[in-house]
């Protein structure tokens, strides 16, 4: 068998890359039938905020890898981080009986960052589902330590995503994400969110609908009877779920109602954190505390994968309690990973030194004005939502119906192809679009964009 060798070294190389693509790995979240034969771009080499792939084609990331590569590609000063740390010391265990410099210096500066919410111990993981699997674990530890052993149940939202592992995945709030791999996990219960293009309930105005989501909330909780309640999960601005932001009342009351029954707030911050929303944390949009945070993606850029869980003082103080309830029986062989914490020092400075989340906001609102110009001349485009740099456009057959198109319906893949020749590579879920690219975009790059995406619409035929 050929074997890779360097990027557009020879032509045979190329060929047999795109021949092999999906043969002999499956791709997260793909049919294996369709990757083999019908190879995605092979992503070869990455700059600012442009990708190229194996065909030489150069792309706008709308992806931003996958919602993570926030200060953009070819950073010197994060791989200097990680090729200095791998030298130093490429690897070694937080186990009991040693622990590393790198991961203490980055769970001290997470704690700082989030001082305002009050984060006071950090648990590292090698992504999001890791932490949220942590959080959940934790929680549970939590109430057990604090002798309420009964709350064991957790609360999420419709549309929310959590990562994939058993736990994550029993707390998405969507029947795509769960059913091949049902049963859930006893004990995670979804309740309605306010979607605001798709409303559970019409004809109300979106404060309104966010407290009548509220409400059912409470009224599940007051079912299950708050004292087996142990915590509510959600993202500050749901992600995958399609981009969704909440009425601004809306967290305010998720506090309010877990203050209310004692039950633990965790924000999903896995996308919205180190800046994405336009605030450094998503949660600040809305001015509300967690308890617990989940962070990943863009604690390191993506360049390394990292995850951390980050406890508040009412949470971790519950390990002061001495006896073996109190060991944390949980982690794993790469928990503070000493490379991923060296990259994830300096990619989190980078994200505070150059104001990404301001940027974000900035040209978010730009893009997101732009992008909602384009309604005007496209009637395919339903919906077009988001805040700093996490956005969606969402294709209909019909705006008055909102009849959205099918998972089979070639349209809106359609459309993306003539983007990508655009030299603008979107996500495509569905029928919706994701524009999460690089927090570094400037406005002519949204502006880039704009033009792609209406180019795109215009040519291509429904
Ligand atoms: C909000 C949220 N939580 C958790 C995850 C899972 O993260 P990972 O894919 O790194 O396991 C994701 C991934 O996109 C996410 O968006």
């Amino acid at each position: 068998m050929a074997t890779s060798t360097v990027y557009g070294s020879n032509m045979d190389d190329a060929n047999w890359l795109k021949h092999e693509v999906g043969r002999h790995a499956f791709h997260p979240m793909a049919d294996p039938k369709d990757t083999v034969g019908n190879p995605p771009p092979i992503i070869m080499k990455g700059d600012g905020v442009y990708v190229t792939d194996l065909d030489g084609r150069r792309m706008l990331d709308c992806q931003g890898g996958l919602w993570c590569v926030n200060a953009g590609y070819g950073r010197e000063e994060i791989i200097q981080a990680i090729t200095d740390q791998l030298r130093e010391l490429p690897y070694y265990t937080n186990f009991p009986g040693s622990a590393n410099a790198p991961s203490i210096r980055l769970s001290a500066k997470l704690c700082e960052l989030t001082a305002q919410e009050g984060m006071a111990s950090v648990l590292f993981g090698s992504g999001g589902s890791d932490a949220t699997e942590t959080a959940f674990k934790m929680a549970r530890q939590y109430w057990k330590l604090v002798g309420e052993p009964e709350r064991l149940k957790f609360l999420s939202l419709r549309n929310g995503y959590h990562g994939l592992h058993f736990g994550g995945m029993s707390a998405c709030g969507g029947d795509a994400w769960r059913r091949s791999y049902e049963p859930l996990v006893p004990g995670f219960i979804n309740v309605e969110s306010p979607n605001l293009y798709r409303p559970p309930f019409e004809g109300v105005d979106p404060e309104t609908l966010a407290d009548m989501c509220a409400n059912l909330l409470e009224r599940e909780i007051l079912f299950q009877s708050p004292d087996t309640i142990a915590a509510l999960i959600a993202e500050p601005i749901q992600g995958a779920g399609g981009v969704h932001v909440p009425p601004a009342n809306y967290w305010p009351r998720l506090r309010e109602i877990c203050d209310r029954y004692g039950i633990l707030l965790i924000a999903d911050e896995v996308i919205t954190g180190f800046g994405r929303s336009g605030e450094l944390f998503g949660v600040r949009n809305w001015g509300v505390k967690p308890d617990i945070m989940c962070v990943a993606k863009g604690i390191t850029s993506g360049y390394i994968p990292l995850g951390a869980t980050l406890l508040n003082e009412r949470v971790a103080s519950a390990w002061e309690a001495q006896g073996p309830r109190s060991v944390v029986m949980h982690g794993y062989t790469y928990s503070g990973h000493p490379v991923a914490c060296a990259a994830g020092l300096v990619a989190v400075d980078i994200a505070v030194r150059e104001d990404l989340a301001g940027n974000a906001a900035d040209v978010g609102s730009y893009l997101l004005a732009g992008l909602r110009r384009l309604m005007d001349r496209h009637e395919v485009i339903g919906d077009v939502r988001g805040k700093g740099l996490m956005i969606a456009v969402e294709l209909v057959c019909d705006r008055t119906t909102k009849e959205a198109f099918g998972p089979t319906d070639p349209y809106p893949m359609a459309v993306s192809d003539k983007c990508l020749s655009n030299g603008v590579m979107l996500r495509t879920i569905v029928n919706k679009f994701i524009i999460s690219p690089p927090l570094t975009l400037n406005r002519a790059q949204a502006d880039d964009i704009v033009a792609a995406l209406d180019d795109a619409l215009a040519k291509t035929p429904r």
